[in-house]
Order: structure tokens, then C-alpha cells, then sequence
């Protein structure tokens, strides 16, 4: 069932969040679909999807159609995927059939007071690989049970496509590199576990019913970068963990502390640092629009699948492996910051090289992440300018 005005209804979770809000920036951009965004003020800002339906509303047409006009508006609720109640909630507000698929992105977190800001929803997933393993409970309740409740609550009102967003983590330490799909799953980590664990459950609820369920994971590797318009990207609360946030914020001058603490230089790695596959936010976000493409009747993506499944999994990356003093160095060259580091021990959870074999999602979704490490770092610079103190100043 469409809207009044014929789009399909997606619910993406984790829509505020840094990738989220780029993923509905980019549904938004299609105008073919009307964007439900559930997600919960974690580590996430309602400003977001008040940016991104603005951007939306920015690029409508002289006369747009009622349509038009329509998906540049976003539903969003606050709500947590750890309360079914909640979720059930927003699904009965289309009814059964009222949305056509799930983009999940994120999953819920602890339990928080459900309060609508600007009818806003805000939702973010627990992603950082050496916390997990210190509380590996609140991720398994964050990230599997949740994805079990959605996706029962998804059956309930006949929803039955699904993109979920996995990681590269599944893969562990991997054996070959660049890693293909058919790489066996061994995550190490309690984060990775649950990635591996949702797509297994998703897996066999396509078995279960393959007449009824299409669902695509998306394993991405690292996303950087921000819209170029700096309206958006990535504002993660406190000290951020990942490399290239945390560059940003020094060179912006918000961390006390402006040494980067390299995790190891004595990794079997050109450089001895890390390698990963970093790809631009908005060639990441391109590739869940390929992925509902793939969702369609008509697509040919499952063919093959055995048991008649529709169930696949696709790297999302460039194939194209980058160091963590490399990465360094690239900042260097989009901010004119100077950069201090020292190598210190690895960090738990830390695997040499993630970098990615793109061919499969390159072939069969058709999709590219042309966009260039300096235009990632470019990108990352001009929204962390723009906004020195991230979403947090309005
Ligand atoms: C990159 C490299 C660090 C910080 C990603 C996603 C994360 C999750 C797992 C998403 C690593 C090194 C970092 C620092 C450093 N999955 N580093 N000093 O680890 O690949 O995590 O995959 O679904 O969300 O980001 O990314 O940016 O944390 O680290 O030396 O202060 O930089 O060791 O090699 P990572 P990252």
C-alpha cells in the first residue's frame, strides 16, 4: 500500500545517525519513496532529519507534485527497538502493508524516555568493537534480540523486505584480502558476533518463508566523509573512536588531548599500521537504494539463491585499502592541521587489513563508490568547519 500520493513508505532505523541521515537524504533524493525514520538520541541529533528533509525540500522541483512535496517530508518517531510496543506502535499507524520495506541501520538502545522532539525519532546502534567486548549483553540485547522483534513485528503487518546494515566485522581476521562474500563469517568480537548472528536469523527467515521475504545485508567497511553541503555527517557524542571523527575534532581544536594514539605500528601491513577500505557516506548510502532496487519482483539478484531463498550479502567498499598513517596524512592535506601521533599497543578487536572485494555488489547491484579519500577527507573537513561543535550548537 503507497502513500496517498503513490510513494512507498520506508522505515529506516537509525535515521539521525551519521550514515542514517545520509541514507535518507538519499531516499529523499530519489522521490520515489516517503521516509519513516525511528531512531533514538543516543549518539545521534534531531537536527539531522531537520537538515535532511530541508535538503530534500532544496532540490524540489519549480512546481513539484503533490509527490513531490510528499517525500520531502520525513515521519520520524523516537522509539526504542528494545520495546516492541513501541515499534508495533508505529507500524499501526500504516497498518498492514502501509510499509513497504526496512532499511535497518541501527538498533536500539538501553531503554530511553520516549519523548517526541519535533515528532523526531532517533535511534543509534551500539557499533564499537572493543566496547563490545566489555559488555557483550547489552550488544547481544541491542543487537540481536532487537533485529528478532523487528522483524517479527515486520511479519506481523506484512513488511517483508528488509536491507540491513551489517559490517566487514563479520569477517574477523580474514584469510584472503581483498575479501570476498564467500569469505566464512568468524567475527571476533561480540560487535561482529551479533552482525553475524542478525544476517543468520535474517537467512533463515528467508528459508522459512521464500515466498514471502526479500532481504539484502550490507556488509559496509568504513564509511568517511560528510554531504558536501556540511549540513550533515558525523557527530559522534564525547571523544569519538573512529580515526577519521577523532582527526576531525583535533584539527578542530575539540579534544584536549591532540595526539592520535596510532593502536600498533607492528601489524604485517606495509606501513605496520591498520588497513581499511574506507568509501565515501554517500556512495555507502547509494548502495541501500541499489539494495530495495534488488528487493523488486523483477530483480534478478536471487536467482540463483539456493533453496529459492531471497536472501544475499554484499561488501560495500572501494577495494582499495588505506593505512591508518596514510589516513593521518590525508587529514593533514584537507585541514593544514599538524598532526601529532604516537604508536602505542594495539587495540582489542583490531584486525590487520579489512579491505574489500566490491565485485559482487559491483556486478550484481551495479554499485560504485567513485568518490576518492581526498574528497572523503574534503568532505569530512568542511562539515567539521561548518559546524565546529557539531549538531549540539542548535
Ligand atoms: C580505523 C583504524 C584503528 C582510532 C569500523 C567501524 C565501526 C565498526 C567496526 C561498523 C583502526 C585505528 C583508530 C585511534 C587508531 N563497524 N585507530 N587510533 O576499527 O575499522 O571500525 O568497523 O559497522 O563502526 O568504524 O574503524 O575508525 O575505529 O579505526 O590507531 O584513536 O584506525 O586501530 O585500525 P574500525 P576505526
Amino acid at each position: 500500500m503507497s502513500t496517498p500520493t503513490g510513494l512507498r513508505r520506508v522505515l529506516v532505523t537509525g535515521g539521525a545517525g551519521y550514515i542514517g541521515s545520509h541514507v535518507v537524504y538519499a531516499l529523499q533524493q530519489t522521490r520515489r519513496y516517503k521516509v519513516v525514520s525511528v531512531d533514538n538520541h543516543h549518539n545521534s541529533f534531531p537536527a539531522s532529519l531537520i537538515r535532511v528533509a530541508q535538503l530534500a525540500r532544496d532540490a524540489l522541483p519549480e512546481n513539484p507534485s503533490e509527490a513531490d512535496k510528499e517525500s520531502a517530508e520525513i515521519d520520524a518517531f523516537q522509539c526504542d527497538l528494545t520495546c516492541p510496543e513501541q515499534i508495533k506502535d508505529i507500524f499501526e499507524r500504516y497498518g498492514k502493508g502501509g510499509i513497504w520495506g526496512v532499511v535497518h541501520i541501527a538498533v536500539s538502545m538501553v531503554p530511553f524516555m520516549r519523548v517526541e522532539l519535533y515528532r523526531i525519532t532517533i535511534f543509534q546502534a551500539y557499533k564499537a568493537v572493543g566496547e563490545s567486548v566489555e559488555i557483550p549483553l547489552t550488544y547481544y540485547t541491542n543487537n540481536v534480540a532487537a533485529t528478532v522483534s523487528l522483524l517479527q513485528i515486520m511479519s506481523d503487518f506484512d513488511c517483508t523486505r528488509i536491507v540491513y546494515s551489517s559490517s566487514a566485522t563479520v569477517y574477523g581476521t580474514p584469510p584472503v584480502i581483498p575479501i570476498p562474500e564467500t569469505t566464512r563469517l568468524k567475527a571476533d568480537s561480540p560487535y561482529g558476533k551479533t552482525k553475524v548472528m542478525s544476517e543468520m536469523v535474517i537467512d533463515d527467515l528467508c528459508h522459512a518463508e521464500p515466498d514471502r521475504w526479500r532481504a539484502i545485508s550490507l556488509r559496509y567497511f568504513n564509511p568517511a566523509g560528510a554531504h558536501p553541503s556540511g549540513l550533515i555527517g558525523e557527530d559522534p557524542r564525547g571523544r569519538p573512536g573512529n580515526l577519521l571523527p577523532l582527526l576531525a575534532h583535533m584539527a578542530i581544536g575539540r579534544v584536549d588531548d591532540a595526539t592520535l594514539k596510532v593502536f600498533g605500528n607492528d601489524y604485517p601491513t606495509p606501513d605496520g599500521t591498520c588497513v581499511r577500505d574506507y568509501l565515501h557516506v554517500l556512495d555507502l548510502a547509494s548502495g541501500h537504494l541499489l539494495a530495495l532496487d534488488a528487493l523488486e519482483p523483477e530483480s534478478s539478484v536471487f536467482d540463483n539463491c539456493p533453496d529459492d531463498a531471497r536472501y544475499k550479502a554484499y561488501n560495500l567498499g572501494k577495494g582499495k585499502g588505506m593505512s591508518v598513517l596514510q589516513i593521518v596524512e590525508a587529514m593533514h592535506k584537507a585541514t593544514g592541521f599538524d598532526f601529532k601521533y604516537e604508536i602505542i599497543g594495539r587495540r582489542r578487536g583490531d584486525v590487520p587489513d579489512l579491505t574489500a572485494d566490491p565485485a559482487l555488489a559491483e556486478m550484481e547491484l551495479g554499485f560504485k563508490a567513485p568518490q576518492t579519500l581526498e574528497v572523503m577527507c574534503r568532505d569530512l573537513w568542511n562539515w567539521q568547519t561548518k559546524n565546529p561543535q557539531g549538531y549540539t550548537q542548535q
